[in-house]
């Protein structure tokens, strides 16, 4: 039997320009060539990719998971996309093997030694991928990406550490200790970590640690001394947290006194003391916003208005 030609063209229309699962999703960054690198591998950030063809099932019984997923990870780990059904995605699609759809891939960045100067940090290195191969159901998605952070989190066994941490004035970095119940380091910890890598030191003491310290604090001098001797009162039987930035330079503290450990709220309280590299309201989440609303490809929205039509036809396609 002859298949009419013009019906195979126009069905390979209609795979070939098919509709982007998330574009102007709030968290799913769409990602081309052009945005690729700089979205995944310019950041101390994780990212989860997701390598999909809207046509396929089980991608489509996804996308409700990955839109759950991102918003639960939100600030934490990037999610990204990218639809390898688009022509100038596919050579994308080839560089990272994508076999099947959906492949879940994760990035991640490269350790970075802040021993070594700024210069000598290998700043461009590429991300180490990996294959995500749990189950595609939300928990499992979101713990594995959570458990790929990188933590930059230091957490502080015992008073003398960080009596040395906060005695230390050439330290030009502020010093910032969340005393808490437990010293379980949180994603979200983790990623204010991430916002300051390089500028600010992010640490954890357990509150319990604080009891009888009066003698070990001899050598601390002043207002750290007065402010850690309060903390022994108040902080070590408490089950909430605090957050204490130091700065050990001009022996001044600052405290978050807010309740809500909520990213932004934590964010704005550190962001007036040390400029962030990434995180909420930096040039790079507007580069990141602008890629989410597909702000700089706007010849693809007009390619997608011939989408909706083909869709509405694509029923032609059983018969
Ligand atoms: C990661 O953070 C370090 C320290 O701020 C910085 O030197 C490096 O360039 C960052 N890496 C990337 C890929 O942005
Ligand atoms: C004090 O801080 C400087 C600069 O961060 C560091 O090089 C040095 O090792 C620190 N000294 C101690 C005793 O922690």
């Amino acid at each position: 039997m002859r298949i009419p030609g013009g019906l195979v063209v126009f069905v390979l229309f209609c795979l070939a320009s098919a509709q982007n699962f998330y574009d102007k999703n709030a968290h799913i960054m769409e990602l081309t060539p052009k945005s690729f690198d700089k979205v995944v591998h310019r950041t101390n950030y994780t990212t989860m990719v997701e390598f999909y063809a809207p046509w396929c099932g089980y991608c489509q019984q996804l996308k409700g998971i990955m839109q759950k997923a991102a918003k639960s990870l939100d600030g934490i780990v990037q999610i990204a996309s990218v639809n390898c059904d688009l022509a100038k995605n596919k050579r994308l699609c080839a560089q990272y093997r994508v076999e099947g759809f959906p492949t879940l891939m994760v990035f991640r960045p490269p350790k970075v030694d802040l021993k070594k100067s700024a210069d000598s940090r290998i700043a461009l290195g590429n991300h180490a991928s990996e294959i995500y191969k749990g189950e595609r159901k939300l928990r499992p998605i979101v713990d594995f990406c959570t458990s790929r952070v990188k933590n930059y989190v230091n957490r502080i066994p015992r008073i003398e550490k960080m009596l040395e941490i906060l005695k230390n004035s050439s330290q030009s970095r502020m010093q910032v200790i969340l005393f808490s119940k437990r010293d379980k380091i949180s994603p979200l910890y983790k990623s204010l970590a991430l916002d300051w890598l390089g500028v600010m030191d992010f640490h954890v003491f357990p509150n319990s640690k604080l009891q009888g310290l009066s003698n070990a604090l001899e050598p601390l001098g002043g207002k750290f001394k007065e402010l850690l001797l309060g903390l022994q009162q108040d902080q070590a039987f408490s089950d909430s947290s605090l957050l204490v930035a130091f700065n050990a330079e001009t022996q001044d503290y600052h405290i978050y006194e807010d309740q809500s450990f909520d990213k932004k709220d934590v964010w704005k309280f550190l962001s007036l003391l040390a400029e962030p590299r990434e995180g909420p309201y930096t040039k790079r989440q507007e580069y990141l916003d602008a890629v989410r609303k597909g702000l700089q490809i706007s010849r693809e929205e007009k390619g997608q208005k011939k989408t909706d039509q083909c869709f509405t036809m694509m029923s032609c396609r059983a018969t």
